[in-house]
């Protein structure tokens, strides 16, 4: 079988010259972002929509300029969670206008495109193989999203990550150097696992690893107004072994589960363990986007093709 290097020439396609134009449609559309944050874990189900939404929600309220991209395409929960499904896409000044939430955030999901009853079908040129398509196929709709919509003026862009621990560096290398990664799990030794692989991984590339979040770090009882131990009682409670900074902990809140349900984001915290949780893990984000800031700042031409850092 013949190699990718094998190959002479594009057969006509233009394949480069279409990647070439695409990265400079994402660049230009990017240029007016500041940051680059990728919410991401290895684990599935561990809160990472859930704290992209709400974190953007307590940056929102400090008055930043923020926009989700759900990039989980195939398990998309951003458009229900956020209160955009079904929103119409509509033309901008430029490019396609994001759907906004109530607070002002804009977000594109696939949930908005595509109702749930339906999956996102990726075709195959070979019966049968669409899995190995799924990859390549998810990059090349990810960078027809970054190309397409109107970004604008932005303080954060927020990447909501599909699980996966191997995923995630994918979206690193595909994002590049600028994109930062807050890493999120919760306190069971199987998800720190996980999360332990994603920094091992990502930590061989250049992406800033900024810390991680630890959710569902107990359960918050309304009617005893009191966290309990979710999944270890305090003495078997051990530290996370992450040799990342820990950016807060926020507990597990029936509450805030029933307005993601209902797609009713909590627009203000709470004055509530869930809420000053977040709030807490919101500066702490700031800090280290500003901490750990390259001196010379990333230009936005920093996002690249390919993987120039093999991990
Ligand atoms: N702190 C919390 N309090 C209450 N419910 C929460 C909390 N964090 C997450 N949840 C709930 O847990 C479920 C899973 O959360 P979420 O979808 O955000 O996880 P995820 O890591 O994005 O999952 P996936 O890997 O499938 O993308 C959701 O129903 C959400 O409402
Ligand atoms: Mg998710």
């Amino acid at each position: 079988m013949k190699g990718y290097h094998d190959i002479v020439g594009d057969g006509g396609s233009r394949i480069l010259e279409q990647v070439a134009e695409q990265r400079t449609r994402i660049i230009d559309g990017l240029a007016g972002v500041r940051h680059l944050v990728a919410v991401g874990s290895g684990k599935g189900g561990v809160g990472k929509s859930t704290l992209t939404l709400h974190l953007a929600g307590a940056l929102r309220a400090r008055g930043l300029r923020i926009a989700i991209l759900d990039a989980d395409f195939n398990g998309p929960t951003q458009a229900r969670m956020a209160g955009v499904q079904g929103a119409l896409l509509v033309p901008g000044s430029h490019k396609v206008a994001l759907p906004r939430t109530r607070n002002g955030i804009a977000v594109f999901s696939m949930g908005s495109l595509i109702p749930e009853s339906e999956a996102l079908d990726f075709e195959s040129a070979a019966h049968g193989e669409s899995h190995t398509w799924r990859a390549t196929r998810e990059f090349a709709l990810l960078g027809e999203i970054l190309g397409s919509f109107e970004w604008g003026e932005l303080d954060l862009l927020m990447f909501d990550l599909p699980p996966g621990a191997e995923r995630t560096v994918q979206y690193a290398d595909f994002l590049g150097p600028r994109t930062a990664f807050l890493l999120v799990t919760i306190p069971s030794e199987v998800a720190r696992g996980v999360v332990a692989r994603s920094v091992a991984a990502l930590s061989k590339g250049p992406n800033r690893v900024l810390g991680y979040v630890e959710n569902m770090s107990g359960y918050y009882c309304r009617d005893c107004n009191a966290i309990k131990p979710l999944f270890a009682s305090p003495e078997q409670v051990r530290p996370s072994g992450l040799e990342i900074p820990c950016l807060g902990t926020v507990p597990f809140d029936p509450e805030l589960a029933r307005h993601c349900d209902r797609g009713i984001p909590l627009a203000e915290l709470p004055d509530t363990p869930v809420g000053r949780g977040l709030d807490h893990v919101a500066q702490s984000l700031l800090d280290r986007l500003e901490s750990t800031a390259p001196a010379a700042a990333h230009s936005s031409r920093e996002l690249r093709p390919g993987r120039e850092h093999p991990r």
